[in-house]
């Protein structure tokens, strides 16, 4: 689809950065299905939290659809032996396309089927990231297909997958929580999920910095007092702490992200300094 590479968003979409994408209008609202064998483990988090709010704004729609009603054996087979051999069970490939060609079937009259990614998520896929997360929001459609036992018929991965996605280093016994983690992440990217006092601008990661420390009353507690500044009132100082502070604390934690965030050269120099102290 689009002639881009599986694992790889095109490239008209990776260039964009965070602040221009987010203020692109959106005009429609998000829809995701989830493939799953265990669409109980995902049913029960939609009902709570950040993708209740959504849904009950009508921002988002999410279906969880069983692999297994797509069979049609007697069994309801889902997974058969590995050609040439060795451990574990391998998803067939059928009950997969089925389900994704009908769940197109039925949105391809709404509207373009280029507007929709097929997303497999499995430890060898690219490397989940806000960057991604905000690539993905833009989309009208997703599709989120969870892997599971050794993994997936790879006809799978090379004629229906548009996308692979790995949420991290570390391997999980199947791909659900990996497609909640994605679903949550791109959710609250949506205009309107978050309202209008939480911007997801200034989260950890979206500006390419950590976030900066956050305090709320008391103003001493246990003898731990919150920093002068929070209280003066002086939102121009305020906002030059916070920024330090992001900063700093990335500088702390998480150097290698500070090569990649896009530091003015005022900021620069403030690393160069911190580095020295
Ligand atoms: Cl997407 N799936 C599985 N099974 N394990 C993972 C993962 C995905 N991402 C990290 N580990």
């Amino acid at each position: 689809m689009g002639g881009s590479r599986r694992g790889e968003l095109p490239k008209e979409k990776t260039r964009r950065t965070f602040s221009t994408a987010f203020i692109c209008a959106r005009i429609e609202s998000v829809q995701i299905d989830i493939l799953t064998l265990f669409p109980q483990m995902l049913q029960s988090l939609l009902s709570g939290g950040i993708f209740k709010r959504a849904i009950d704004r009508k921002l988002v729609g999410i279906n969880i659809h069983n692999i297994r009603d797509y069979t049609h054996d007697k069994h309801h087979t889902v997974d058969d032996y590995p050609y040439g051999g060795g451990a574990g069970m391998v998803l067939k490939p059928e009950p997969i396309f089925e389900a994704v060609e009908a769940i197109k079937a039925d949105i391809s009259h709404k509207q373009g089927v280029d507007m929709v990614r097929i997303i497999l998520l499995t430890p060898q896929g690219r490397l989940f990231s806000q960057q991604i997360a905000l690539e993905l929001s833009k989309y009208s459609h997703l599709i989120l297909i969870c892997g599971h036992y050794e993994g997936v018929d790879e006809r799978v991965r090379e004629h229906l997958a548009t996308d692979e996605i790995s949420i991290g280093d570390y391997v999980l016994s199947g791909g659900e929580l990996a497609a909640m983690v994605v679903a949550d992440a791109v959710v609250r990217l949506v205009p309107g999920v978050l309202g209008s006092e939480a911007s997801p601008i200034d989260d950890s990661h979206a500006t390419g910095l950590l976030e900066y420390p956050q305090y709320t009353r008391p103003t001493v507690y246990r003898g731990w007092a919150v920093p002068e500044v929070l209280l003066s009132g002086n939102h121009a100082q305020v906002a030059r702490w916070r920024h330090e502070q992001a900063i700093r604390r990335t500088l702390e934690r998480r150097p290698e992200l500070l090569d990649k965030a896009n530091l003015s050269s005022e900021e620069r120099q403030l690393v160069d300094r911190l580095q020295q102290s």
